[in-house]
């Protein structure tokens, strides 16, 4: 048996906790052979490949990105680009695929399997957690830790100088890991997409928190929009592939919003791929390790179009459609909870 591994759409710390985990158990227990493809889908779009062993996987635990490479690539719209994977698959005699990806990586595997019957496991990736199936995805913990003791250093800044301090975290269609961070560092206001803000209530919480003699911070993810906000800020507002309206620069434009209301210096910190960079935690290699020997473990049962997922602390495989049908945003009782530390 020779089984194909490639990380695919942005990267996220533990991908190589994943690979290691496949290929120690598969060559040690199973004696399989590997072969790594290139930049996600573009490695078998192109038949490039490189040599995936043990000696390849030493070391690699703790290192962030992935040693594979990655790209957003989808065969689905490129010329020919399912023929490229059949021919390539073949040439590298190839009798599995892993893909260990987000929404459009793990999209890409459910149809090469269901539409095609080219053999794919997948394991879900996105340090956003919004996979759907799968309580917790790796990358998501180690975004949490870095934001939050981002927030934990403003909070001393900003009471240096009594100044408003807002935090851009990543999260583009799910709140997250604003509202994980939000809550573990102590912020006065947390800003999700999955529910529109109204500017004057922000402001109404930061002056009650000046008021109580200590400098807010506002945690605003990258995809919160304000009520209205496509209306009236036309120009500054665009739609993404799943047509959600998106502010580019929300913290930003919000700070400036702020200090205009409230007459309070403010000032804008955007974390951006800082969340993806790095070692992953020591929860995330956890997952991740896990995640990558129950890939294996599937290929190995031919339990094909299957995609591992945590449900408490059980791996279990679910069909990958369920991961990708629909994203997993947050549940507006998690942020109502979450509401009594505001202003
Ligand atoms: O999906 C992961 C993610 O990090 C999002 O949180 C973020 O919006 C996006 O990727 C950024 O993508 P890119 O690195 O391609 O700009």
């Amino acid at each position: 048996m020779k089984v194909g591994v490639l990380t695919g759409g942005g990267d996220c710390p533990g991908l190589n906790a994943v690979i290691r985990g496949v290929v120690r158990k598969g060559v040690q227990e199973y004696g399989y052979g590997f072969v790594g493809f290139k930049d996600g889908w573009r490695g078998p779009v192109e038949g490039d490949t490189v040599p995936l062993d043990i000696p390849a996987v030493r070391g690699i635990l703790p290192r962030g990105g992935t040693i594979l490479g990655s790209s957003r690539t989808n065969p689905f719209k490129t010329e020919n680009g399912v023929r490229a994977i059949k021919d390539n698959l073949a040439k590298a005699e190839v009798d599995a695929l892993i893909a260990i990806g987000g929404e459009d990586t793990l999209g890409v595997a459910a149809r090469l399997y269901e539409e095609y019957g080219i053999p794919c496991v997948g394991v879900p990736k996105t340090i956003d957690n919004d996979l759907s199936a799968t309580d917790y995805t790796f990358g998501f913990d180690t975004a949490v830790g870095i934001a939050t003791e981002a927030i934990d250093r403003l909070h001393t800044t900003a009471e240096s100088h009594m100044r408003v301090l807002v935090v851009e975290v990543m999260g583009r269609h799910a709140g997250w890991i604003a509202l994980h961070s939000g809550l573990a560092g102590g912020a006065n206001v947390i800003l999700i997409p999955e529910q529109r803000f109204d500017v004057d209530q922000v402001c109404a919480w930061v002056a009650s928190r000046f008021k109580a003699s200590y400098a807010p911070i506002v945690v605003v993810a990258e995809g919160a929009m304000p009520k209205d906000g496509d209306l009236v800020l036309k120009d500054a507002v665009s739609r993404d592939s799943f047509g959600h309206v998106r502010l580019s620069g929300v913290g930003e434009w919000l700070a400036k919003e702020i200090e205009a209301r409230t007459g309070k210096e403010a000032r804008t910190t955007v974390l951006g791929h800082i969340q993806r960079g790095g070692t992953p935690s020591a929860f995330d290699r956890w997952l991740a390790t896990r995640f990558g020997l129950h890939a294996i473990d599937a290929v190995r049962d031919g339990d094909f179009g299957k995609m591992v997922a945590l449900k408490g602390t059980d791996i279990v495989r679910v069909p990958i459609a369920d991961a990708t049908a629909r994203l997993k945003t947050v549940d507006p009782a998690l942020y109502e909870e979450a509401g009594v530390f505001f202003g």
